[in-house]
């Protein structure tokens, strides 16, 4: 029977077991937004995991919205990555890079030039967004014009291009929570008229585009997709989520990716409070590998995997607090808990000092 501890092949990618490391954004990059030595330890130390999910990273500048969020996009940061896909490598892991545009979760003191975030169309989001010293109000962003998309797809053609150089095995679009591909997708966010906006098909073209184009220059065996229907994070709904990710898991089928990777509900969020979507029928509809997320622990994993509703579940919080959580898993061990305080700050605390079993 597959559970959890089974080996599976995700496109080009071998996993050694099923336990995927979600994607976590820590808020430790050096100057330069460049992964430093210690995201190097930190990620080794989670190497046991069939497949490591790296934090959010930036395609482009104009991508960003967080302080100290690695990019992929200069020299340094592929150079800085490179450290920490061969500490992976070394440890006998496998690690896939998330390539991120937050489009109008920023603000300009985060944006080059101090200029506005861009977006489908210029609404602005409830919330705030921390700028690195203080909380400010989210701003209106301004509208992509059509003459600016080709430009941006070549963002993630040079990102994806930038993670093969760096050494990693795959790459994730992120496709979810609020960003930019998804304020593309989502009805609240995207009141375009042109060829980008309207119906599902509209909505989703800017990321089939990317697909395609990332897909043609590193082989669609090593890109995978991050979705998530009805998150609210970041202020966004769907007027019809199950119609828009039903089309759009349909169109992955033809295009052969590694993986789909769904966060189910809002993250963080209880169960009870998740907006309703049939994720068997997404599951049904999709012939590829799916990665299941949001607030797994090892019965209900083990219980999906099993069970068939996914191909392998990711899990967040307990792979940040346990580095050897596939041991653990395996020997029912205790679990260490994860320090809030210190997910986006303390350096070395609260991200490299958790304890092994071994230790
Ligand atoms: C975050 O930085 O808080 C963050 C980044 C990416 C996500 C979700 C949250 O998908």
């Amino acid at each position: 029977m597959t559970d959890l501890f089974s080996s599976a092949r995700f496109g080009a990618i071998d996993l050694a077991n099923r336990v995927v490391m979600s994607a976590l954004t820590r808020n430790r990059a050096g100057d330069g937004n460049v992964p430093t030595a210690l995201a190097a330890e930190y990620y080794r130390q989670r190497a046991t995991a069939g497949l490591i999910l790296t934090e959010a990273s930036p395609v482009c500048p104009q991508g960003h919205g967080y302080p100290r969020t690695p990019g992929i996009h200069t020299d340094a940061q592929i150079a800085g990555w490179q450290g920490v896909t061969d500490a992976v490598h070394k440890a006998g892991g496998k690690i896939a890079i998330q390539l991120w545009h937050v489009g109008r979760i920023s603000h300009p003191d985060l944006q080059p030039e101090g200029a506005l975030p861009v977006a489908p169309s210029a609404l602005r989001p409830a919330g705030q967004v921390f700028t690195g010293r203080e909380m400010k109000d989210f701003v209106t962003p301004r509208a992509l014009d059509a003459s600016e998309i080709p430009g941006l797809v070549e963002n993630y053609v040079q990102a994806a291009r930038n993670a093969m150089d760096a050494g990693f095995d795959g790459i994730e679009v992120h496709a979810g929570n609020g960003y930019l591909l998804d304020q593309f997708l989502r009805s609240s966010t995207n009141r375009r008229t042109d060829a980008y906006g309207g119906g599902k098909e509209q909505r989703a073209r800017l990321l089939l585009e990317v697909l395609d184009a990332v897909c043609g220059a590193i082989g669609n065996d090593r890109v995978g997709l991050r979705l998530s229907p009805v998150t609210t994070f970041n202020d966004i709904r769907d007027e019809n989520p199950q119609e828009t990710f039903d089309y759009v898991v349909q169109q992955l089928n033809p295009r052969r990716l590694a993986f789909l990777d769904i966060l189910q509900g809002t993250g963080g969020a209880p169960r009870e409070q998740w907006e309703p979507f049939d994720y068997d029928r997404l599951r049904a509809l999709y012939d590829g590998n799916l990665i299941l997320n949001n607030g797994y622990d090892f019965v209900s994993g083990q219980a999906a995997v099993s069970g068939g509703k996914g191909d392998a579940i990711a899990f967040g919080r307990l792979m940040l607090a346990n580095p050897d959580l596939v041991a653990r898993f395996r020997r029912g061990a205790a679990l260490n808990q994860p320090d809030y305080q210190r997910l986006y700050t303390g350096e070395e605390r609260g991200y490299t000092d958790y304890p092994s079993l071994t230790d």
